[in-house]
């Protein structure tokens, strides 16, 4: 294993901050879909699910999944839009889309969510899973996912998030000392110690609709799962 790169201060945002995300996904990528099961209870795939119905796809729309990772997003989303549909998946850590490619998902591209190399205007509906949290420039990446949006097109956030849950002392305990530990069970726990970070650092539901209604969007829904720790954004593009 390489040794870890990142500094324990998580830069917040900018150059370091981006090659720090990509150095980590880079070597967290073949461990990736096993501690993802394990830190959400095997439920994942279902708030992906679910997020996937909220966006109301019909057969024939066009879905860009920004921060794609091993694409479990693009399993979800490719039954609603049908063969003569495209779900196009887009990160910029290789070995993540590597993962992505090995689920034969046909449509992967390598960029960045804060300058995606995607025309303007081009796609029904857009998602992030996971992604906004690790992103050096919030605003601009925001800002990006409404640019390619055709007028009235959705989108689906997926999340970390600060929880007002009744027993979220207790699932945040779990939380940071559960998530170390996987790390450390597939040898990864330093990089597995960016996830609680970058979690503790992120914005809550409320502050997050707040970003998305300056960027463009409206009409914004927000769910949440597993205790309140999760959070589905819903939104449309203003
Ligand atoms: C936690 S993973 C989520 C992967 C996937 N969306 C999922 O639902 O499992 C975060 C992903 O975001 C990608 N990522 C982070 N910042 C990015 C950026 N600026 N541009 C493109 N991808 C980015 C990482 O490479 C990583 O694959």
């Amino acid at each position: 294993m390489a040794a870890p790169v990142h500094d324990p201060q998580l830069p917040p945002s900018g150059p370091e901050r981006a090659a720090l995300v990509q150095e980590v996904f880079g070597r967290v990528a073949p461990s990736y879909d096993k501690v993802n099961h394990w830190m959400s209870l095997g439920q994942h795939q279902k708030w992906r699910t679910k997020a996937a119905a909220e966006l109301q796809l019909k057969p024939g729309d066009r879905v860009l999944d920004v921060c794609c990772g091993t694409g479990d997003f693009l399993a979800a989303l490719e039954p609603h839009v049908g063969p003569s549909g495209q779900v196009v998946g887009i990160d910029f850590a290789p070995a993540m889309l590597d993962g992505a490619a090995a689920k034969g998902h046909p449509r992967l591209s390598l960029g960045d969510a804060t300058r995606l190399p995607i025309q303007t205007a081009s796609f029904d509906a857009v998602t992030i899973g996971w992604g906004l949290r690790n992103v050096a420039d919030l605003d601009g990446a925001l800002r990006e996912l409404a640019r390619i949006l055709k007028p009235g097109g959705r989108l689906a956030c997926l999340d970390m998030t600060p929880s007002r849950h009744p027993l979220r002392q207790i699932s945040d305990r779990v939380f940071h000392w559960l998530t170390p530990r996987l790390g450390r069970r597939v040898g990864m726990e330093q990089d597995y110690q960016y996830l609680v970070k970058s979690t503790d650092a992120f914005l809550d539901a409320a502050s997050l609709s707040a970003r998305l209604r300056a960027a463009g969007f409206d009409q914004i829904r927000v769910r949440t799962f597993m205790f309140g720790h999760i959070a589905l954004h819903i939104a449309q593009k203003s």
